[in-house]
């Protein structure tokens, strides 16, 4: 056909004098120009990466028109919204050749079927795109030629069964897309001959569950994506046989448990594992061991507790158990995460009710840390102790009455503090000096200032209770609405209430004994001895007795100086460790005394400490002992 064109150029000279049939000719001109020129509504000139590509937005024309009329150094095809056709056939080759072709799109279309030898002439085809059409029937032999193609993307269509033959012509197939399609299930060895594959995308099927046969021949599955696939199980053995998994997702199924056991240990190289918006209610304590994860996604379960060693032999950077049903963590239970751990997401767990600085006990590398949505009405003032990394903290949506300490937060960039309960009473003061600071009115982004005076500068942050001062803003409370915290008697209700009830007690108490003296003087004037406790001889025998008793007390109470004091070699320990701490040198302080590391760590961790192993322990104690240097 391109030859046709000089042809006629030299017609139309040769006769360009015959003005008559000039006009005639010039139709003819006409006519041939347009089966060369680009079809309707398509832009041939356009380059994308590179590739000399043929653009076609909702064309009128048929596909067979199109094909047949780009240039013949096309080198990639996006069609796009085509409204009539239905069906994908074996166009006559010797109409149709683009041996240079590498991209075809045809999607969000109306096509149905691929019937077999679609793409035999498209040899070069390495990508493949026939996403949102509404394709139900692929004949088996529908890809056949296909020896270089690397991506095949056919999500969004109406596909149901796929038969275990489809791919087989396929053998570069490295990125499949079948997601969204209605396939309820995935025939045994349906890649078998898909050595390449590394992405296969399942997401937003009805598969129920899949026997792990149908990955037989695959070798380096690096993406699995199955969400949305209303899966019951994932079977230990999909694990075992993609053993190079990078990303795995497995959000939105039915999942109770994650696979069981170890299953996640021949994972050796994943970094992305999504179990959100599952129904796992339990983690087992080996479950996550050997995994280096930089995301674990465990949001929207049903997961009850964190238990201590849950993350024993893990690293994970980015943790998300928010949406869950956490009644407790385990204290300690992510310092084993603590130096990789940057995220932690805990927000909307509606049954936590209380924090410790325990449960949060060795996230030391820690940047953003997320509480909001809980039921939290406990925060230990120190919580954030061992953070000092923080730069994001949300502690939004929960019945914190007092803010704790984050002064010394140094790269804290954003808290977020609205929704809880503030309590002002006298215990509210050191929250209001913080709210005084520069600092707090940067991270609150406290934009309104009193007019008079400037140094009160966040006032949107307010009273819960009590009712008096309800509303006002926590910053500005005088100090005669929120006095010190003294303890005096009758600081609070609850005080005077015990002591009443306990002077009420020794006052029954002595009336009761001085009617038994009574009683037992009476009866000795009458001569009478009934009660030995009443003789005399008795008398000085108890008295004797329950001296001896006090003096015994008080010795094992009294506070000994050598004993109740630290012990030299801890003594040692704080005065080395002062120095030390001038020129930090992690190896000393790991070197604690027994009684120094015992302290505030668990006994399995302080024995490993002593064992000169150089292991991950040896680390952790290093911050125990730092601990302890700074509570020093
Ligand atoms: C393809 O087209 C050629 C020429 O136009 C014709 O001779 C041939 O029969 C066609 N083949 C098929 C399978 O339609
Ligand atoms: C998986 O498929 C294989 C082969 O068809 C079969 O033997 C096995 O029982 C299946 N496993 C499950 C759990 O259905
Ligand atoms: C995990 O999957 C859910 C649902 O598919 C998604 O919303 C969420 O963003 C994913 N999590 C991460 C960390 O990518
Ligand atoms: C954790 O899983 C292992 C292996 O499946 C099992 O032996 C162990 O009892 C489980 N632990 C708990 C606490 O359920
Ligand atoms: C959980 O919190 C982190 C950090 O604040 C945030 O990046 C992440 O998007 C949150 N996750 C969800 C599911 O909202
Ligand atoms: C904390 O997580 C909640 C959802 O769980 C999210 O809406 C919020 O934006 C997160 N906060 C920050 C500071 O990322």
């Amino acid at each position: 056909m391109a030859a046709e064109r000089p042809s006629i150029v030299f017609k139309f000279l040769a006769e360009w004098r015959t003005l008559l049939a000039a006009r005639s000719l010039l139709a003819v001109l006409l006519m041939s120009d347009l089966c060369m020129s680009c079809p309707n509504s398509c832009n041939c000139k356009t380059y994308l990466y590179g590739k000399p590509t043929t653009i076609c937005i909702r064309p009128s024309s048929s596909l067979l028109f199109i094909m047949s009329n780009l240039p013949d150094d096309t080198q990639n095809v996006i069609i796009e919204g085509m409204a009539h056709e239905k069906m994908l056939s074996n166009p006559n080759s010797s109409i149709v050749s683009l041996p240079q072709l590498s991209e075809f799109s045809f999607t969000i279309g109306l096509l149905e079927r691929i019937e077999d030898d679609t793409f035999q002439s498209f040899f070069s085809l390495k990508k493949l795109y026939l996403y949102q059409n509404q394709i139900s029937v692929i004949s088996n032999a529908a890809f056949r030629g296909l020896m270089k193609l690397e991506e095949l993307d056919l999500s969004r269509n109406k596909l149901q069964h796929i038969s275990n033959e489809i791919f087989s012509p396929l053998p570069s197939l490295q990125k499949l897309d079948l997601s969204e399609n209605q396939i309820k299930d995935l025939p045994v060895g349906v890649f078998h001959l898909q050595r390449n594959l590394n992405t296969l995308r399942l997401s937003g099927n009805m598969l129920g569950q899949i026997n792990a046969s149908a990955f037989r021949g695959i070798l380096s599955l690096r993406e699995l994506h199955l969400q949305n696939c209303a899966l019951r199980e994932l079977s230990h053995d999909i694990l075992v046989m993609n053993s190079f998994l990078q990303v795995l997702d497995i959000s939105n199924n039915f999942l109770l448990a994650l696979p069981s056991g170890t299953s996640f240990q021949h994972l050796q190289i994943l970094t992305y594992l999504n179990f959100s918006s599952n129904k796992i209610s339990f983690l087992n304590d080996t479950q996550f061991q050997g995994l280096n994860l930089e995301i674990l996604d465990l949001s929207h379960n049903r997961i009850e507790q964190i238990m201590q060693n849950i993350f024993q032999f893990a690293s994970i950077r980015h943790l998300d158990i928010s949406y869950n049903q956490l009644r407790t963590i385990a204290d300690n239970s992510f310092r084993e995460l603590g130096f990789k751990l940057k995220i932690l997401n805990l927000s909307g767990n509606k049954e936590l009710k209380t924090l410790t600085k325990q449960s949060l006990g060795g996230l030391y590398s820690v940047q953003k840390l997320n509480i909001s949505s809980c039921s939290i009405k406990h925060i230990d003032n120190d919580i954030f102790h061992s953070s000092s990394g923080l730069q994001d903290i949300d502690i939004s949506s929960n019945q914190i009455q007092y803010l704790p300490s984050v002064e010394y937060l140094s790269q804290l960039q954003s808290l977020k503090l609205d929704n809880n309960v503030w309590n002002c009473d006298c215990m509210i003061r050191p929250m209001r000096e913080w709210l005084r600071t520069e600092q707090a009115a940067h991270l609150l982004q406290c934009q309104l200032r009193l007019q008079d005076s400037l140094n009160v500068p966040c006032v949107n942050i307010r009273c819960k209770t009590p009712s008096n001062l309800m509303h006002r803003p926590i910053s500005t409370l005088a100090d005669s609405e929120v006095p010190d915290c003294t303890p005096t008697i009758g600081a609070s209700a609850a005080k005077i209430g015990t002591i009443a009830g306990i002077s009420t007690g020794m006052a029954i108490l002595m009336a009761v004994m001085i009617f038994v003296c009574v009683l037992c003087l009476r009866r000795q004037r009458k001569g009478q001895s009934l009660l030995s406790c009443c003789t005399d001889d008795n008398h000085k025998k108890g008295k004797k007795k329950k001296k001896n008793y006090y003096v015994e007390e008080k010795e094992r109470y009294s506070i000994d100086p050598e004993k109740e004091s630290l012990n030299e070699s801890d003594k040692s320990f704080i005065v080395r460790n002062f120095f030390h701490s001038m020129v930090p040198d992690p190896e000393a302080v790991s070197r604690g005394t027994p009684s120094m590391t015992r302290r505030g760590s668990n006994g399995s961790w302080a024995s490993s400490a002593f064992n000169s192993e150089p292991s991950k322990s040896d680390i952790g104690s290093f911050f125990d002992g730092y601990r302890m240097e700074s509570a020093v």
